[in-house]
């Protein structure tokens, strides 16, 4: 595919109905922002837009709730999300709101221009009506039995148990929400999206990526989970869909003799995205219609699975029939995060809020966007602990980043009254670390392409690795004594690697790198400046070594942990299963044929990369034997190599040899995946003896 002139990136306009909590940003906004701020970082033309999204069901009943009208909700959670967003660093271009004027006069007539080509069936239907309460029931406003689960809660538009995608005649035994009373059936007149119509080239778009017989985008770089819940509702085929309600908190129908109907949220809230960039290009005397109208926009929307039919078939639909518009390259759609073992829920209080997390750890966006990136739900769910937090901080963030610059900079003010020294010819190991530091650099921006961001943060982290590593070789704060030009040109390398670092860390962590750049006194630079080798010159005056990570003690975590019971009401919600898909059984095999099978503790002595093999690392485990074993081990996106000296593991030491890339491996380690999918060693709790028979 070309190069595109520049990105369109969209993040889920989230309902203004409640605050923001971890299992948001995980979705959506923390992957959007690391995207878009390392877009930026390499010179890359990119507009940002996200908004709330004001109306539907979901305001008007938590009005409803509150004794309050949608207008109150809408303006409190408004503000409350937006000024969230701003303390996490999520930095939009513009996050607007779907109440807007703006967005009614886009969204009329987006909804006139289909309607003048015909794009719309109206129809009169029976629909279900609540007497007492006097409206129509639609989507949330309506609930019963699920047709295909069983769940007896699930609502009008989408049993949300087991994800099918419901009209409110599917529902056995419908009730009302407002009232709880049995539904009446009553005759009422809508606008319905055929969509049916648009079957044929939409399976062609969605399976090939060919569009009007031109390629358009790969679907090989669609997640598979994607691709499989639209095809999902392809293999149904597709049903015309309802685009106006019976409702009056919403945008209007611009028709005559359409009075008390609402377009339909699905239908205004993703256009909430064009009038975002229109509200954007008038605040910066821009353009907006090339964002969304020239073929050399790459459209790429953020969100959460359960949006993807509405970004993969609905909106695309609708955007191809008003005509004008790209469709979307790719919806990188991630899955959900739990909490402690529990499903988030917002109505079960158990979840992290964000603006209440700021007040009890402030200052401290980053650990939680740290944390929440090494765990992104990208292809499965997965989980933040407390405790996992905790550790992520300490063993991740103080150990690494912290160290490595914590020593650099103390070792330039001791020596050197806080300037930079003389790095002076290179050695063999520099130019090593040089080149470990540029090929952590290029992995990452290829996995944030691929929009594998926990990858890319693994390949940022590994810089800081890197430079731990290339000071604990050399120990500077001896060599000092003894090799003074030596110990100038390590801490001159080793210098700008913390200026690298302050680069391949902004898009994670943006607070940390900029104050990473007040240290070293440096500016935000283009990414190819960024990675020089020699950016900070000898003589270039430092600031003050500061502590960028604090430990976190078990005493401060704890409470957070009680506090999530405490505010929980009682937990009838059964924990959520493990998120790994379990495997069926093998078929039994006999006592004999395990015997076979020759298990033994090894130690591992060295770790490297196996060169153009991004999964793969080279170790050699000792077992006691006369020579070690060479093993190679797919983990590399897991562990860096460094990490692994000292690790105990349980080896198949009778395995075939078997070459891999040209290098044999004599072995194969035993490895588990945890909650989050990292892989684990399976590894004995007290050291063992290398050798040891494992039985
Ligand atoms: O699921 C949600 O929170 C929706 N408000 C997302 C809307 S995304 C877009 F279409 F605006
Ligand atoms: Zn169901």
């Amino acid at each position: 595919m070309k190069e595109p002139a520049r990105h369109t990136v969209t993040a889920a306009l989230p309902y203004a109905n409640g605050p923001l909590h971890i299992g948001h940003i995980a979705g959506a906004y923390l992957p959007a922002d690391i995207y878009v701020r390392n877009l930026r970082q390499r010179g890359k033309e990119v507009l940002f837009v996200c908004g709330s999204d004001e109306h539907g069901a979901a305001i008007t009943m938590k009005a409803m709730k509150e004794g309050t009208t949608p207008r109150a909700i809408v303006d409190k959670y408004h503000a409350l999300m937006g000024q969230a967003f701003q303390d996490f660093g999520i930095r939009f271009d513009i996050y607007h709101r779907t109440s807007s004027e703006l967005h009614k006069r886009t969204s009329q007539d987006f909804f006139l221009k289909l309607h003048e080509q015909g794009a719309f069936a109206q129809q009169e239907e029976q629909q279900y009506y609540d007497v007492d309460a006097k409206q129509f029931l639609a989507d949330r406003y309506i609930m019963g039995t699920c047709p295909t689960c069983g769940n007896t809660d699930a609502y009008g538009d989408q049993c949300e148990k087991c994800g099918s995608a419901l009209s409110p005649k599917d529902l056995i035994d419908p009730r009302s929400t407002l009232s709880g009373a049995k539904p009446v059936l009553r005759a009422t007149t809508h606008w319905y999206l055929p969509m049916e119509r648009s079957q044929k080239w939409m399976e062609e778009w969605i399976n090939t990526g060919m569009l009007d017989g031109l390629p358009h985008h790969d679907p090989k770089e669609w997640k598979a989970s994607v691709l499989g819940q639209c095809n999902s509702w392809l293999k149904d085929g597709l049903r015309p869909r309802a685009m106006t309600r019976d409702l009056d908190w919403g945008v209007p129908v611009p028709l005559p003799g359409a009075g008390g109907k609402a377009l339909y949220v699905w239908l205004d809230a993703p256009i909430g995205y064009i009038s975002a960039t229109k509200q954007w290009a008038m605040d910066n005397t821009a353009e907006w219609e090339k964002w969304w109208k020239s073929d050399d926009s790459r459209l790429v929307h953020f969100i959460g699975k359960d949006n993807i039919v509405f970004h993969c078939i609905i909106f695309p639909i609708l955007l191809k029939l008003h005509g004008g518009y790209v469709l979307p390259q790719n919806v990188p759609a991630n899955e959900f995060l739990n909490l402690e073992g529990r499903k988030i829920s917002t109505s079960r209080n158990w979840a992290v809020w964000l603006h209440e997390y700021i007040e009890r750890w402030p200052h401290r966006q980053d650990e939680l966007r740290y944390a929440l990136a090494t765990i992104l739900p990208e292809q499965k769910d997965s989980e933040f602990t407390w405790k996992d937090f905790q550790d992520k901080n300490n063993n991740e963030l103080v150990s690494i980043i912290g160290n490595f610059v914590q020593r650099v900079m103390v070792l330039c003010h001791k020596f050197y009254g806080g300037k930079a020294p003389e790095a002076g010819a290179s050695t063999p190991d520099d130019l090593a670390l040089w080149g470990a530091v540029h090929g952590s650099a290029e992995e990452m921006t290829r996995a944030v392409d691929a929009f594998r961001f926990r990858d890319a943060l693994q390949t940022a982290m590994n810089v800081a690795r890197a430079g731990n590593k290339y000071l604990s070789d050399h120990e500077p704060w001896k060599l000092e004594k003894t090799d003074p030009d030596r110990t100038r040109a390590i801490l001159g390398n080793s210098l700008n690697v913390a200026a690298v670092l302050s680069a391949v860390l902004e898009p994670f962590l943006p607070f940390t790198a900029e104050r990473l750049r007040r240290m070293l006194r440096i500016d935000a630079t283009p990414w190819e400046s960024a990675l020089r080798a020699d950016r900070i010159q000898p003589g270039h005056v430092l600031g003050q070594a500061e502590h960028l990570f604090k430990p976190i003690t078990d005493a401060e975590i704890q409470p957070e942990i009680d506090r999530l019971h405490a505010n929980a009401p009682v937990e009838t919600q059964p924990p959520t299963a493990p998120t790994s898909n379990p495997q069926p059984s093998k078929p039994v095999i006999t006592f004999d044929d395990f015997t076979k099978l020759d298990l033994r503790v090894g130690t591992i002595t060295a770790a490297e990369r196996v060169p153009k093999a991004d999964k793969l690392l080279k170790l050699t485990v000792d077992l006691g034997e006369a020579q070690p074993r060479t093993v190679v081990s797919g983990i590399a996106q897991h562990y860096a190599p460094e990490q692994l000296l000292g690790q105990q593991v349980v080896l198949v030491a009778n395995l075939e040899p078997r070459k891999m890339r040209g290098v044999e491996s004599q072995g194969m380690v035993l490895m588990a995946e945890d909650a989050n999918g990292k892989l684990v060693f399976v590894q004995p709790k007290d050291v063992m003896v290398a050798g040891a028979d494992v039985r």
